[in-house]
């Protein structure tokens, strides 16, 4: 059983949209659940006011009754508020009337670090909204709507999953200082994973690996330039004797150096995964660029924006390992209605003697 997610939507487009297929039947959502990891997105140590404008809320509009999924495609929605602001200059049709609200001006002036430059060349467009909309990271709210349902599918065989900065304080000291400078910061996020079984992944093709789905994962999150798996690099400056978890006579570790992995395999020691994310690149003090139209010097493009998302990106992270979780599991323990999934979960931890 194979789990999937198409998502679409622009930044200040109506709505964010994702369609969940592989879902067993009968797994019990809450949407009030989805709604607080929503909300922890929006939330964190120098994010912008645009976080206070869309207190997102997911909806729902196929593949769940009364709560519980029905094995079915599972469409979830996420509106965009602010494009009560935008309706003019994002219409999907051709706007009618006077223009008005935001979005009206073409934008000319790429920002570097961003797609705009890249996108435009790229698609052919003469705006570089058009490139920029969709590349923003405002879509991960519904990837986020998708990982709490992934997480609700891992709870019912006993994995949860929780991501955080890496260092909280010292965030908070670099986003006071970059604030006063006008200028942004980025950060490291950690993920773990407890209550893995080990099989999950396989070392059989690299498609199947755990470790490199987690990469892929995480390096597809906007603003990660760096993926770490347990010690990653600093493994590489470790001898061997140090490096490897020994295995105790009960199978378990007294280290955990792999991060729960090895030869892309889950070995039943927590998952640990780190995405290390860069500066915002919209910057309130610009950095330069050109005007694509007069092709004269200028300054790039000043739009709302954080001085920090390392918070919002440990939400974001949180969903995409999740995601990659539940997809190995399903593969692993198939199902057409939950209570197959885990009672397959329970017969393979009886076979291994896990406990
Ligand atoms: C949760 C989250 C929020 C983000 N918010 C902003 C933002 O407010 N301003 C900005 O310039 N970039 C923001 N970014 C980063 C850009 O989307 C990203 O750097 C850009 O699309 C270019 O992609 P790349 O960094 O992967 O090369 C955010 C990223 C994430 C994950």
């Amino acid at each position: 059983m194979e789990l999937t997610l198409a998502s679409a939507g622009e930044s200040h487009g109506p709505a964010l949209v994702a369609i969940v297929g592989g879902l067993p039947a009968g797994l019990e959502l809450d949407r009030d659940a989805i709604d607080a990891d929503l909300r922890r997105r929006q939330e964190g140590y120098g994010r912008s006011r645009r976080q206070q404008i869309e207190r997102d809320r997911v909806e729902v509009l196929a593949g769940l009754r009364h709560g519980r999924t029905l094995g079915t495609p599972l469409a979830l929605v996420v509106r965009n508020v602010d494009h009560k602001n935008w309706t003019w200059g994002m219409s999907p049709w051709p706007p009618e009337g006077e223009p008005s609200g935001k979005g009206i001006k073409p934008v000319t002036l790429p920002r570097p670090g961003h797609a705009d430059l890249a996108g435009v060349l790229k698609y052919g467009h003469d705006d570089v909204r058009d490139s920029l909309e969709r590349a923003s990271a405002r879509h991960t709210a519904v990837h986020v709507a998708a990982g709490a349902v992934a997480k609700a599918l891992l709870a019912g065989i006993g994995i949860a999953v929780r991501g955080a900065v890496v260092d909280e304080e010292g965030l908070r000291r670099a986003v006071d200082e970059a604030r006063k400078e006008r200028d942004t910061v980025g950060g490291v996020v950690e993920v773990r994973a407890t209550g893995v079984p080990p099989g999950l992944g396989s070392y059989a093709t690299k498609e199947d690996r755990l470790d490199a789905r987690l990469a892929f994962a995480l390096m597809g999150i906007q603003a990660v330039k760096g993926v770490e798996v347990g010690d990653g690099f600093a493994l590489a400056a470790m001898r061997g004797s140090q490096a490897h978890d020994e295995i105790r006579p009960d199978r378990r570790r007294d280290t955990n150096h792999a991060g729960g992995i090895e030869a892309g395999v889950s070995n039943g020691e927590e998952i640990v995964v780190r995405a290390a994310m860069k500066p915002l690149p919209t910057l309130m003090k610009p950095l330069a660029s050109v005007d694509l139209v007069s092709g004269e010097a200028g300054q790039a493009l000043v739009e709302r924006s954080d001085v920090a998302a390392v918070e919002a990106l440990a939400v974001v992270a949180e969903a995409a390992v999740a995601w990659e979780l539940a997809g190995a599991a399903r593969e692993k323990f198939g199902g057409d209605a939950l209570e197959d999934f885990v009672a397959a979960h329970r017969a393979y931890l009886e076979r291994i003697q896990w406990a």
